[in-house]
């Protein structure tokens, strides 16, 4: 029987996840499609037991959802929980809704693509501590990497996130600035970042090492204004494609068992992104 998955969120007419997935789907003959599906917030538990009744196999779950989906999930996987957001939910042998996150783990893969193993004692700079922030540095923390540090506008929410992984350090965007050149590895979550305006970056670059390596979650655009500034500097620059095909490799095999490519699926999409 044809088994079919989709992405709930509000907007969604955006999302790259249909192409992705049913290019998978594809690639290995599996019988199965999947669906952007436009859910309000008001409806949210409606779309919940719709898809539990219409019979999906599992969906991810992107912005407003992400947090308020919970409460009408049977269960939680450990990071999921730790991070306090869910982006795929997978219906598994018992018929229940277990929530995942795939998220922090898919910008750790993209992040590894780029890097060399002695890298991973780089010191880091995560900039922003939100939802984002929240689950990479969970899952930088819980992939070894030690020497994470967190700036954000508001400090508290930083202080808290250096406390749930219980190493590290929290700073304000101004400490950050000054002492960038510390960091190898610096990685923007934030939402200021997405704006076009190189103004407008939640801290200046002026300080930024020239071999330092700079991602950004965002993909589209894929050059943001940090990551121009970035590799204007000389630095290496990632995009946030990776992230984003690697999120999607991760739920894809919670779904069917198996890894799809990820190298060709980051050409397809960097080329339908244009
Ligand atoms: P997401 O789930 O996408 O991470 P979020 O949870 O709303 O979204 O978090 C947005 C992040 O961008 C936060 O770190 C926020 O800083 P605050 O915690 O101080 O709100 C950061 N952010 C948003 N606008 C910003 C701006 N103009 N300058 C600096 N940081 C900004």
């Amino acid at each position: 029987m044809k088994k079919w998955f989709g992405v709930i969120g509000d907007p969604i007419s955006h999302s790259l996840s249909p192409f992705m997935h049913d290019q998978w789907f594809r690639e290995n003959h599996l019988d199965a499609t999947y669906l952007p599906i436009r859910v309000s917030t008001e409806r949210l538990g409606t779309a919940v037991e719709s898809l539990r009744l219409l019979g999906a196999s599992g969906w991810n779950v992107t912005i407003p959802h992400k947090t308020s989906i919970i409460p009408f999930l049977d269960g939680l996987d450990p990071m999921a929980s730790k991070m306090g957001a869910v982006n795929t939910v997978v219906r598994n042998e018992k018929d229940e809704l277990i929530g995942y996150n795939t998220d922090g783990l898919g910008f750790v893969r993209s992040l590894e693509e780029e890097i060399g193993l002695n890298e991973k004692q780089s010191s880091i700079l995560v900039i922003g501590a939100g939802g984002a922030a929240r689950g990479i540095v969970h899952a930088l923390s819980e992939s070894g990497y030690e020497h994470i540090t967190i700036a954000n506008r508001t400090i508290e929410k930083a202080s808290l996130l250096i406390d749930e992984i219980g190493r590290g350090e929290a700073l304000s965007l101004q400490e950050a600035e000054i002492r960038l050149s510390q960091f190898h590895i610096i990685i923007q979550t934030t939402s200021a970042g997405m704006k076009t305006d190189q103004a407008k970056l939640p801290l200046s670059m002026e300080r930024m090492r020239s071999d330092c390596i700079a991602a950004d979650i965002v993909y589209n655009p894929l050059e943001t204004p940090f990551l121009k500034i970035a590799s204007e500097k000389g630095g290496r620059t990632i995009s946030g494609i990776g992230m984003f095909v690697h999120q999607g490799a991760i739920a894809f095999n919670y779904w069917t068992g198996i890894e799809p490519d990820t190298l060709s699926m980051k050409q397809k999409v960097t080329e339908h992104l244009g």
